[in-house]
């Protein structure tokens, strides 16, 4: 069988995210004939002459929509700002429209994951806000369930909307076992998915 990839689509300005998106990454790779394939989206600026460089300094490439179109699946991950996804993720989604008009992502899987500062600093809110535009494309959501054990005992991150870490307000805090476990098991559930819905 060919190889699929998942597209591990993310933002992350302190590195808490991009983290994350390791562990969904490695997740994703735990299901046999299924690689992540990790981009990133450039900062957004109000100074409209600020550009960023059309390749990134380190770390992933920048996603093209192309990516979307050639992946079985998405896996989508922001900081929290404001209870809400970071502005770049967003812009980058604001490109979509040709893709919604083809529906080239409906009935393809997506997941989410995101980070917050504080405790009831709105990972939630962020996850279900992040679902809504997934849903227009018409993306199949998949959270986490609660056969996951550490959904209820983790003191930090994770919901069954999606993965989430608790970086704190210096943003020191370190991925904790069950935010990891986390990561990895909603990375190995959506590309478990994305392999029963490929054709
Ligand atoms: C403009 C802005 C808004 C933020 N809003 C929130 C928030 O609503 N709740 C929260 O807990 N943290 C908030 N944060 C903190 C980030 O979500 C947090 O530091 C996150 O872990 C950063 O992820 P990153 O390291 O991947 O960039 C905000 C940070 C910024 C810069």
């Amino acid at each position: 069988m060919a190889t699929r990839d998942i597209l591990v689509l993310y933002y992350s300005h302190t590195g808490a995210v991009r983290q994350m998106a390791q562990l969904v990454a490695r997740g994703i790779e735990k299901v046999p004939e299924m690689r992540a394939r990790l981009r990133t989206v450039p900062r957004v600026s109000s100074v409209a002459e600020a550009v960023e460089p059309q390749v990134p300094d380190s770390g992933a490439p920048y996603a093209e929509l192309r990516d979307l179109e050639e992946c079985a699946g998405l896996a989508l991950g922001s900081p929290t700002r404001f209870g809400n996804m970071a502005a770049p993720l967003k812009y980058f989604l604001d490109t979509t429209s040709s893709l919604w008009l083809k529906g080239t992502l409906s009935g393809k899987p997506a997941a989410l994951f995101t980070s917050t500062a504080s405790l009831h600093g709105g990972q939630e809110s962020t996850l279900l806000s992040m679902m809504l535009p997934l849903l227009h494309h018409g993306m199949l959501i998949v959270g986490l369930p609660y056969s996951e054990p550490e959904l209820m005992t983790t003191r930090s991150g994770g919901s069954p909307y999606g993965a989430s870490h608790l970086a704190g307000v210096n943003a020191d805090q370190p991925v904790s076992e069950e935010e990891r476990r986390l990561c990895i098991a909603l990375g190995t559930r959506l590309a478990s998915v994305a392999m029963r819905l490929a054709p």
